[in-house]
């Protein structure tokens, strides 16, 4: 990612995080669900946990892009494999989150913040597999 693409990510990062993570969590997983309700048997029946899980990780995981710190996200793309998560399945993912991006920033979603969170996904997850 460039420089100004981690400024991007932040920016609209910042804005979301000021959406109710319910919200967000059943736009997502909504988004996800709807379009591949293959995918719905792999998490847990009550969806509230995960959605405080998956915006804390983001959260850390965007706090810390320009330090590289991004051990962590190998650990996870590790724990994952045990969920039983294929590498197919991350484009799907990374569909529903950025249409949850484009849903919650509204008129601040232009397409330099598209391609910067298309990047800051493709890094992750890219990472997340090969650790895999
Ligand atoms: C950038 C990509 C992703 C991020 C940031 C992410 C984040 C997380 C986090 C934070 C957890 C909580 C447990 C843990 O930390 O190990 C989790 C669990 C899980 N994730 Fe992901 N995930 C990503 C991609 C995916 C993909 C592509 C799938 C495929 C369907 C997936 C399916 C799951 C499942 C099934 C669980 C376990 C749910 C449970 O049984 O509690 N994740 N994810």
């Amino acid at each position: 990612m460039t420089a100004a693409q981690i400024k991007l990510v932040k920016r609209s990062w910042r804005i979301m995080m000021g959406i109710d993570p319910v919200l967000l969590g059943e736009t997502f997983y909504g988004k996800l669900f709807n379009d591949h309700p293959e995918l719905r048997h792999y998490f847990p029946k009550d969806m509230k946990e995960q959605y405080i899980k998956l915006t804390d990780m983001l959260s850390s995981i965007i706090l810390r892009l320009d330090h590289q710190a991004l051990s962590s996200v190998a650990e996870m793309g590790k724990r994952h494999v045990g969920y039983g998560v294929k590498p197919a399945h991350y484009n799907m993912v990374g569909k529903a989150m950025i249409w949850m991006l484009s849903k919650g920033l509204g008129t601040e979603w232009d397409r330099a913040t598209e391609e910067a969170w298309i990047q800051c996904y493709t890094e992750i997850s890219a990472l997340m597999t090969s650790a895999a």
